[in-house]
């Protein structure tokens, strides 16, 4: 075969049914979507499943880089057949991309099932499980494909909407430790329908002590409290509740040591769930931004939660939760060395400190640079310097999802 002749069969349109593993993919020809695509090599069933999913009907494919059709790599054989390592990682970040897009759908839906059930409460009317426990069940296969995406969108905070919000992030931090425990996945279910529930006590309490803007007098104190009372006969009063939905509710404010409430119970009293939920329930709301006061940085909590460990919280599981959320969680803004500033995308369990981050700004230029993707696994020349707040620069970290 002449030179010509194997140019002219380079490129094959294919209709997506026809999409095979090992295919390399140089640009979609029809869809009905509107995605842009990256070249890469189909590396995996999902890739397949995503494209079909996003309104894709036909591909051009590049035969000399496709692996499936061997008969038709006539020249060079083995220097074309190999992917690339590049080709690999695009079409991985593809993939990533892709998944983090359903991701923040389902957040989305997730936030306004749980504005319904706060508002449907507070009309004094049952919680209807059901819906709750289909929520759960997509968010925790969420959180076993992308827990990296959810633990960033926990961090996009609106410090109006602080009760949605907590419980929300609550469940879904709860459902991560779970799954990173290793516990079954019913259990890690019932963690996320747990922590959303938590807090529906709140409901009960008037506003004017729910939503002061300052730290509580002891006699409004008193009556925050109240509302793991007003909780529990809340959930007595819905079908379907667990005993770890229960337990998750009822003691998320017990501490190790008998100084929390509402019934002071202490060590062995307090159980792995119990244990969890307090620490779970103390990040989430350190971290979170309040009319009244700024959240803390990722790093800041960990170090209350490592103050308070081996008294009021458990010592194991609170090293167990910093290393499950990554020392600095996605969703952080962070500087680096070379003083430009990034957002962590991805956690890198062996090397915690060299996640993989979005540089975005240049604190030294003082203006944004073009967005671009590093691990810093395996960019020697940058490192990360400490975790910043992203409001001390006006950056909005839920326009880099
Ligand atoms: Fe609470």
């Amino acid at each position: 075969m002449s030179t010509s002749q194997l140019s002219t069969a380079k490129f094959k349109n294919i209709s997506i049914q026809d999409i095979k593993l090992g295919m390399f993919v140089v640009s979609v020809t029809r869809q009905t979507g509107d995605i842009e695509f990256k070249p890469g090599l189909v590396s995996s069933a999902t890739t397949c499943r995503s494209l079909r999913s996003m309104g894709v009907l036909e591909v051009k494919i590049d035969l000399t880089r496709s692996k499936h059709q061997q008969e038709e790599i006539l020249e060079n054989p083995e220097s074309n057949l190999a992917p690339s390592p590049q080709s690999q990682e695009i079409m991985s970040s593809f993939e990533k991309a892709e998944a983090r897009k359903q991701t923040q759908k389902l957040y989305a839906e997730a936030k306004t099932l749980q504005t319904k059930l706060l508002a449907s409460l507070k009309k004094g009317e049952v919680v209807d499980i059901a819906p709750l426990e289909e929520m759960a069940d997509e968010l925790v296969d969420s959180i076993f494909t992308n827990p990296d995406a959810m633990i960033y969108l926990s961090r996009i905070r609106d410090k109006d909407t602080y009760l949605m919000e907590h419980s929300l992030n609550v469940g879904m931090l709860l459902a991560n430790f779970g799954r990173y425990l290793k516990l079954s996945r019913q259990m890690i279910k019932e963690l996320l329908v747990g922590g959303l529930l938590h807090d529906t006590g709140k409901v009960m309490i008037p506003d004017e002590v729910l939503h002061k803007p300052g730290r509580l007098t002891p006699e409004e104190f008193d009556i925050m409290k109240t509302h793991v009372e007003y909780g529990i006969q809340i959930l007595d009063k819905a079908e379907g509740i667990t005993k770890t939905m229960r337990t998750v509710l009822a003691n998320h404010h017990e501490r190790l040591d008998g100084l929390g409430y509402p019934r002071g119970l202490q060590g062995l009293e307090l159980c792995l769930v119990s244990r969890m939920s307090t620490i779970v329930d103390v990040y989430d709301a350190l971290t979170a931004d309040r009319c009244y006061k700024k959240g803390m940085q990722a790093t800041q909590a960990f170090r209350i939660l490592l103050q308070g460990s081996g008294t009021q919280f458990d010592e194991l599981l609170v090293s167990k939760f910093i290393k499950c959320m990554g020392i600095h969680p996605t969703g952080t803004l962070v500087k680096l060395k070379s003083g430009k500033l990034a957002i962590v995308i991805e956690r890198n369990d062996s090397a915690p400190l060299q996640p993989v981050v979005k540089i975005i700004y240049s604190t030294v230029g003082k203006h944004y640079l073009d967005v671009k993707m590093i691990d810093l696994a395996r960019s020697p020349t940058e490192e990360i310097e400490c975790a910043v707040d992203p409001k001390e620069f006006g950056i909005d970290i839920s326009k880099f999802f």
